[in-house]
């Protein structure tokens, strides 16, 4: 019987190479790929993509733990439900070089990247992503699935709503309080409350155009395979 920690990824996404990257410099030895698009898909770079989600929920008793690398904040928000209706052991993986506070608290399926820092009493939900050198202040609350993009600081006693994104490199300043489903533009200097599913950028943030509305729901070009299934979205537009 092998000692080695077995980890599924559900994503083989660029964000997915990033996870498996943190999971290997966290202690995991073992990891194996699920995305939608196999069989099209059977490898993603140095490792194998076994199958499906369904087939993930089967394989669930063969892994120590499990975490979704989908970088589009809905689809992580469903995929990770599935997993957890069905008793997956969802862990969060926090890289060796971030900083977070033992006084803070990380929901099942969080994924905090190099340089990153959480501050104490913050309160994240399930399947967070705290990017690269991107901080979290204080007594900070992010519902399930809210994504702090690379170096975007959140400062403390700020509350943001499911599925939201903060963009790269903006601020937002403390005490604000952000909706759900919104999409904060890289740069943006937040200085007011932004209500649900708005998109805003800019300094200081106002709304952004129509067009922006509709990145908004997927601001990343570089989203996992599993985008291309036909899968219900609870980030975007009601
Ligand atoms: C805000 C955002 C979602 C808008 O995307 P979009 O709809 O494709 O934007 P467009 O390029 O069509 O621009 C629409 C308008 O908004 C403006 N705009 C776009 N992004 C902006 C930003 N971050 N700040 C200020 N204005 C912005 C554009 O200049 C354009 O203005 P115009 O109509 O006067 O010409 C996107 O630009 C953005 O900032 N995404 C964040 C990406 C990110 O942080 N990724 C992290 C990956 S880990």
């Amino acid at each position: 019987m092998s000692n080695r920690r077995r980890l599924a990824i559900l994503g083989a996404s660029g964000h997915g190479k990033v996870v498996a990257d943190i999971a290997i410099q966290s202690g995991w030895q073992d990891l194996t790929f699920y995305d939608d698009a196999w069989p099209r898909m059977t490898r993603h770079e140095h490792w194998e993509v076994r199958g499906t989600l369904p087939m993930l929920l089967h394989d669930l008793p063969g892994f120590d733990g499990v975490i979704v690398a989908i970088g589009h904040n809905g689809i992580r928000e469903a995929k990770l439900e599935a997993l957890l209706a069905h008793g997956a052991r969802v862990v969060s993986l926090v890289h060796p070089r971030a900083t977070v506070s033992p006084l803070a608290k990380l929901g099942p399926g969080c994924v905090v990247v190099a340089g990153a820092v959480i501050n104490a009493f913050a309160s994240l939900g399930e399947g967070c992503i705290v990017n690269t050198c991107a901080s979290v202040g204080h007594d900070c609350r992010l519902a399930a699935c809210v994504h702090v993009a690379p170096g975007a600081n959140v400062a403390g006693d700020v509350e943001i709503g499911r599925t939201s994104w903060i963009g790269a490199g903006a601020a937002v300043r403390q005490g604000m309080n952000i909706g759900e489903g919104v999409m904060v533009g890289a740069g943006a200097a937040v200085v007011a409350d932004v209500g649900d599913r708005q998109v805003v950028g800019g300094v200081p943030a106002r709304p952004l155009s129509p067009s922006s509305a509709e990145a908004g729901a997927d601001p990343l070009s570089d989203t996992s395979n599993v985008l291309r299934l036909n899968l219900p979205s609870s980030q975007g537009r009601p």
